[in-house]
């Protein structure tokens, strides 16, 4: 988003700003759609639930993966508009409920909607028998996370020696396993562990059809990388070896998804924030801005992301620390950011901070989220 109209947007709207280019919103989904033609592309509403981006990929034709009843529901109400005989045959195609861990309410609460879940566990098994027999399953199995810049694999997923005996204790409880998911981590940009994750999924394909169980779906997840720098490698070559892959591998007419999630929204927001204070502590110049690790920035702490900050002005820099606005010495944006020498007042911004970031603002001290606008919805 260029600075200009960044600057306006931030005097029209106050600060602190989040700005969401719908635009990049469409042009992210879209290229995945292209460079991933087997794909569908099951948006992964955690990233960010705001329904305006959930409206835009809808309108788009993204399907969702969503992790509690509370995501359900926003997507939900979007295919309740549509005629009555196309809202069931939609669901699976529509919303995958990717969480392999329900609460016994909310598997009551799904059930009506015969939604499409994840397992990994026999617990969840005789849960979803009991209290959501409608469904339809997907067995998440543990697969290599190396290097991602979140790991996964240390809370989910079956080991893939005991994916078929759980494929099959689904069925003794009259569940249909549909098929198989991962997640390689998020912010993966080891490419070797998509390919290892593949090489897992057929294996347990071939021992399920063995074992009288023919899956149908194949869900790789999440974790294609957003261009926060350029030492992440492209989604073209991702998706090239991703598509090569899966033709070697999975050559069947099988239904194919994945659950994006920071891929598609971390490039399409912007924060703009103010300076509203400044101090010299042991010889480095310290800003505190009116945003901080308890609102946009949260993703610092949750996502282990480092967003840097940028100046609206030109001119030499020094190394300078960042601070967020409370009291909490946890709310360090920066210790070694690069800032040309800032006035009280002015402005900053950081961008590609879409993913993992407003999702996770909190109210702590009294300092409310940062207000969101929308361009080129
Ligand atoms: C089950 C599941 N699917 C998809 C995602 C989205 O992952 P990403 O944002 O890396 O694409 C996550 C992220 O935590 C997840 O847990």
């Amino acid at each position: 988003m260029d600075p200009k109209t960044l600057l306006q947007l931030a005097e029209q709207h106050g600060t602190p700003l989040v700005v969401v280019d719908h635009k990049v919103l469409r042009e992210n989904y879209q290229q995945f759609r292209t460079l991933l033609p087997r794909v569908q592309a099951y948006y992964a509403v955690k990233a960010n639930s705001d329904p305006a981006i959930v409206q835009t990929f809808y309108d788009a034709g993204a399907s969702f993966d969503v992790a509690s009843m509370a995501e359900f529901l926003i997507v939900h109400e979007k295919i309740e508009h549509l005629p009555p005989e196309q809202r069931q045959a939609f669901i699976w195609d529509r919303i995958i409920y990717a969480n392999p861990i329900k609460a016994i309410e909310t598997l009551q609460r799904l059930d009506p909607y015969k939604p499409l879940v994840t397992y990994d566990n026999y617990e969840e098994v005789i849960k979803i028998a009991r209290h959501a027999p409608h469904s339809g399953l997907v067995l998440r199995l543990l697969v290599p996370n190396t290097g991602s810049m979140v790991e996964l694999s240390s809370k989910f997923g079956a080991m893939p020696g005991e994916a078929v005996d759980l494929i099959s204790f689904a069925h003794n409880n009259k569940l249909e396993v549909e098929g198989l998911s991962f997640h390689v981590g998020s912010q993966c940009t080891n490419l070797k562990n998509y390919s290892q994750a593949l090489q897992l999924a057929v294996d347990v394909f071939a021992e399920a059809r063995a074992r009288g169980f023919d899956l149908k779906l194949l869900d790789i997840g999440g974790g294609f990388p957003a261009h926060y720098d350029d030492t992440v490698p492209s989604f073209k070559k991702l998706a090239k070896m991703l598509n090569s892959e899966l033709d070697r591998l999975f050559p069947e007419p099988i239904e194919i998804l994945a659950e994006p999630g920071r891929f598609l929204v971390a490039s399409a927001v912007t924060a703009v924030a103010q300076i509203i204070g400044k101090s010299v502590r042991g010889g480095k110049l310290c800003y505190y801005l009116n945003d901080g690790v308890y609102q946009t920035y949260s993703g610092q702490i949750f996502d282990h992301a480092q967003y840097h900050l940028n100046s609206f002005k030109d001119g030499p820099t020094q190394f300078c620390a960042v601070f967020g606005p409370t009291c909490d010495a946890l709310d360090t944006i920066g210790l070694v950011e690069q800032l040309p020498v800032m006035d009280m007042g002015e402005l900053v911004y950081s961008e590609n901070i879409g993913a993992y970031s407003s999702a996770s603002s909190t109210y702590f001290n009294g300092f409310p989220p940062a207000k969101v606008v929308h361009v080129n919805q």
